[in-house]
């Protein structure tokens, strides 16, 4: 026999095949049992005298406490941003901002196995996507605005732009130190200082970063953190002393932010949730295709406001697309976000697990079908198995509303024109995804397709160069590429 047909004949069965455990090491991050408030380059107590604890999703172990900062904190870091604004930051060489975002740049790199590992014990997600998704493009991202910083004039030619002055930052859980880089970098290129608000479960990751300011000597003042819950973040978009909000988190309170700030002319961004077609046609490339699908919606357990939450799969194709699908969900891999092997890790919150839970109750009541593949789930925290829907009519509201977890609805279409209506069928409009060889077809899809982002033959894919945000319900302002500066300038 050869060596082949040898292993050929012990060989297991494909799905009877088990990793061993593949675990990161943690202690190569050690938190504080305790962090402060990040104001004028110096940790200090909350005024507030209020703290909170931030736990790991996956063992509700705690994993530090931080501050809950109140009115008169946010007034102190606003005014210690003002201040560094305009004893220094805003009339730097702007290749001297560059250097420090440059610096930034590379110690995120050099620091990044340290914070792959605390962002996927803070938050859940899996450190293979902490480690190959979020690091390296929260690196690029400042690598990118760094590039930036001395070439304004340039990227808007005869406008004269300047800074606004200080920006308060608000950002969710399920990327936290991405859209940390997404908000810092592009405002301290163009020449402001910033107040940012981690989410409250994942603060971690934010605090660890003030390490990194004081390592690239980042002048005090010109980046602040303030932890805290929403309330936090109301006192900042209140504050007088902010000159601009860029918000990113749920609809409602991108709503409740844009009502407080209407006639106060603080400039305002906002990146709200989406509810993305995924839209594959029989000519595709179906394996590929298959793929594409599990990472538009399982890829970060669904916690993605751009996920391919909606799949549109042309009529002819649907049966050998769903038991593709089905079949490539039970080699998924739920369970410890520290496991090298992990796909799929831990919802970020319970409150989070209960919106899920109950938007799939409705989506079984409402008459669709239900599959999860069989997985085993850990006792201790937080955790959903990978859902897929069929028979999902457009009103149900698994076919409407963000579930933000790893919940795919299938509906199918039969023309293009078809696939256009029912995507558009949306309050969002964040992102799209269309699968077919016809060059010709991508481009008169995309045409038609209300949505900020779409991507052929591929999902979830990010570069800073290339401007990011939504329509309708999804927000307004581009963050991402040129665009992405425009946001944190004036012009003449
Ligand atoms: P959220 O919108 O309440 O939280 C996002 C951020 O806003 C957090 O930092 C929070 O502390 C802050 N915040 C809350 N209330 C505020 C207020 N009144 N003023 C200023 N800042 C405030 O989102 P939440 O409750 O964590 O998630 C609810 C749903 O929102 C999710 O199920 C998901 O559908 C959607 N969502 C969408 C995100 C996206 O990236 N588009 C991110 C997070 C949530
Ligand atoms: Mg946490």
């Amino acid at each position: 026999m050869t060596d082949v047909a040898k292993r050929k004949s012990v060989a297991p069965a494909p799905l009877d095949w088990e990793y061993a455990p593949a675990p990161e090491a943690r202690d190569i991050v050690r938190f504080d049992d305790r962090y402060g408030l990040f104001v004028g380059g110096k940790h200090v107590e909350p005024k507030s005298g209020e703290w909170f604890a931030t736990t790991s999703p996956a063992t509700e172990e705690q994993l530090a406490e931080v501050a809950l900062a109140g009115a008169e904190d946010v007034d102190l870091a606003v005014g210690a941003a003002r201040e560094a604004y305009e004893d220094g930051w805003s009339g730097l060489r702007p290749a001297e901002r560059a250097k420090y975002l440059f610096r930034i740049a590379r110690i995120l790199q050099e620091r990044s196995r340290e914070l792959a590992v605390a962002e996927s014990l803070d938050g859940g997600k899996p450190i293979k996507e902490s480690r190959d998704v979020d690091l390296p493009l929260a690196a690029a991202h400042f690598f990118y605005y760094a590039g930036w910083a001395d070439k304004l004039e340039y990227a808007f030619p005869h406008r004269a732009p300047r800074p606004l002055g200080v920006a308060g930052q608000i950002i969710p859980w399920n990327f936290p130190l991405l859209m940390l880089a997404w908000k810092i970098a592009p405002a301290l290129a163009a020449g402001n200082t910033v107040v940012l608000k981690p989410a409250e479960t994942t603060p971690l990751t934010a605090l660890l970063f003030t390490d990194v300011c004081r390592q690239a000597e980042l002048p005090p003042g010109v980046v602040n953190i303030v932890t805290g819950d929403g309330s936090t973040g109301a006192h900042l978009v209140k504050h007088p002393g902010v000159d601009k909000i860029a918000f990113t988190g749920s609809t409602e309170v991108g709503k409740a932010i844009q009502r407080e700030l209407a006639g106060t002319g603080t400039r305002l961004t906002l990146e709200l949730g989406g509810k993305a077609a995924n839209i594959v046609f029989d000519d595709c490339a179906l394996d590929q295709a298959i793929e594409g699908i599990v990472n538009g919606i399982y890829f970060n357990q669904g916690h993605v406001c751009c996920a391919g939450s909606r799949l549109l799969v042309q009529e002819s194709i649907y049966e050998p697309l769903v038991a593709k699908l089905k079949r490539r969900l039970t080699t998924l891999r739920v369970g410890d976000p520290l496991d090298k092997n992990t796909d799929v890790g831990a919802i970020n919150s319970q409150a989070q697990l209960e919106r899920i839970r109950e938007l799939v109750a409705s989506g079984e009541e409402e008459g669709a079908e239900i599959y999860q593949p069989p997985c085993r789930l850990p006792e201790k925290g937080y955790w959903f198995a990978p859902t897929v829907f069929t028979n999902v009519a457009q009103s149900y509201r698994i076919a409407q509303e963000e579930i933000f977890g790893p919940v795919l609805s299938v509906l199918t279409f039969r023309t293009p024109e078809e696939a256009v209506e029912k995507a558009n069928n949306t309050a969002y409009g964040l992102s799209a995804g269309v699968w077919t060889e016809k060059g010709s077809r991508i481009l008169w899809m995309t045409a038609r397709l209300r949505a900020g982002v779409v991507w052929a033959n591929t999902f979830n894919r990010f570069d800073p160069t290339s401007p990011f945000g939504g329509y309708k319900e999804s927000g307004f302002g581009r963050e991402g590429g040129r665009h992405g500066l425009e946001a944190y300038l004036a012009f003449d």
